[in-house]
């Protein structure tokens, strides 16, 4: 029997932390200002939104740049990649990225490669790594920029961007990293990883949705794709969005100053429910066993499909190894480069836990999970 619903999908969006939510309120009710106005609402609301840039930079370990407030990691990828490509007028046009990485990447990737750009593809291993032999030689002197995740949204992996930033600055090309599945599972320091750009995205760490930015390094140049107000230092124009740049803020903070406990207390859950799912005949772990951020699994089940599993059992939120595209299901596309067959990828189900996961949760899904494959796949 369920006690209701549970919440293993965390890598899709989070819940909103309530300290965060209560930071917030009062930028919805008394200072509901419009932060680039000139009179006492919009000077004091400024002062907030540069206290939480500062506060933001530090939290991520930067030193030195700039903190752009966008809605998401969707928008920050659109304006770093474009914003590359199109301040890059003249000379380099070669763009290197992975077949592994988020569709908003790889979709920015499709665009520029139409107007011009030529796109490359690091390969990644049967667990998702890079490797960094391929990538010295396909980042080269035609490179202008190498955009690759620090996390996987969908194996959790976790990319060596301190090596890729060496490879690609040698070519004096600029690496832009999104860590929109990174902050706040593993520590996320800009300057130690070297890189010029970072993404992120609030509601994958108990922020709101609709609040995300961008990391620029000192001295970075990006063109404009949005115009308007010139807000955002030109790059983003639009009314800022104080209550979430204030949840952003509080979020990231919360995250920062809880990750060791934080992690401790996912960890310790996801590999509960990883070894008793690994320990039923036929599955198999996707990625890698420890290059991998703490909240993640991907298991494939032998003989099932995960969409189905997922329709039949909507009260258990868990996503699946395949997207559908044009009403056709196609196996993911992490998975497929990963070089996993395509029975393997549509019976992967990705459990993506948080602190608000309990252990009574993880023996309640483990159990459902055995109770499912015992009706579909009765030799199990
Ligand atoms: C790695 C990665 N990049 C980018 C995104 C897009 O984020 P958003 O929905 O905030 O635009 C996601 C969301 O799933 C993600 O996991």
């Amino acid at each position: 029997m369920t006690t209701g619903l549970i919440y293993f999908d965390n890598n899709a969006t989070t819940r909103l932390d309530q300290a965060v939510l209560t930071a917030m309120l009062p930028y919805f009710t008394e200072l509901y200002g419009n932060s680039a106005s000139q009179h006492h609402f919009g000077l004091e609301l400024a002062k907030i939104v540069e206290q939480a840039r500062a506060d933001i930079m530090y939290y991520i370990g930067g030193s030195d740049g700039k903190i752009i407030f966008t809605s998401g990691a969707t928008e920050s990828i659109n304006i770093a990649l474009k914003g590359v490509a199109f301040e890059a007028s003249v000379g380099k046009t070669k763009i290197v990225t992975c077949a592994t990485e988020h569709q908003a990447v790889l979709d920015t990737c499709a665009y520029l490669e139409q107007i011009g750009f030529e796109i490359a593809f690091l390969p990644v291993d049967s667990m998702g790594l890079v490797s960094l032999a391929h990538a010295e030689q396909i980042i080269d002197e035609q490179t202008l920029a190498v955009a690759i995740m620090l996390v996987n949204n969908e194996t959790g992996v976790i990319q060596p961007i301190h090596e890729l930033a060496r490879l690609t600055h040698r070519q004096d090309a600029l690496l832009i990293c999104d860590a929109t599945q990174a902050i706040g599972k593993i520590p996320v320091d800009v300057d130690e990883l070297n890189v010029d750009i970072l993404i992120f995205s609030g509601h994958k760490f108990h922020a709101p949705k609709g609040i995300g930015a961008l990391y620029l390094k000192r001295g970075m140049k990006l063109a404009a794709h949005m115009h308007g107000g010139g807000h955002e230092y030109g790059l983003r124009s639009g009314t800022l969005n104080v209550a979430g740049i204030v949840g952003l803020s509080k979020a990231l903070e919360i995250a920062i100053k809880n990750i060791e406990q934080n992690t401790m207390h996912i960890k310790q859950k996801r590999d509960l429910l990883e070894s008793k799912l690994l320990s039923i005949q036929g599955t198999s772990l996707n990625g890698h066993p420890n290059l991998r951020a703490p909240n993640v699994s991907n298991i494939s089940f032998p003989g099932i499909d995960a969409n189905t599993f997922i329709s039949e059992m909507t009260y258990l939120a868990v996503a699946n190894g395949s997207a559908c595209t044009s009403a056709v299901f196609e196996p993911s596309h992490v998975l497929r480069a990963m070089g996993i067959d395509n029975q393997a990828a549509f019976g992967a189900i990705r459990f993506s836990l948080s602190k608000f996961n309990t252990e009574a949760e993880v023996e309640e899904v483990v159990s459902l999970i055995d109770k499912y494959l015992l009706r579909v796949t009765p030799i199990h």
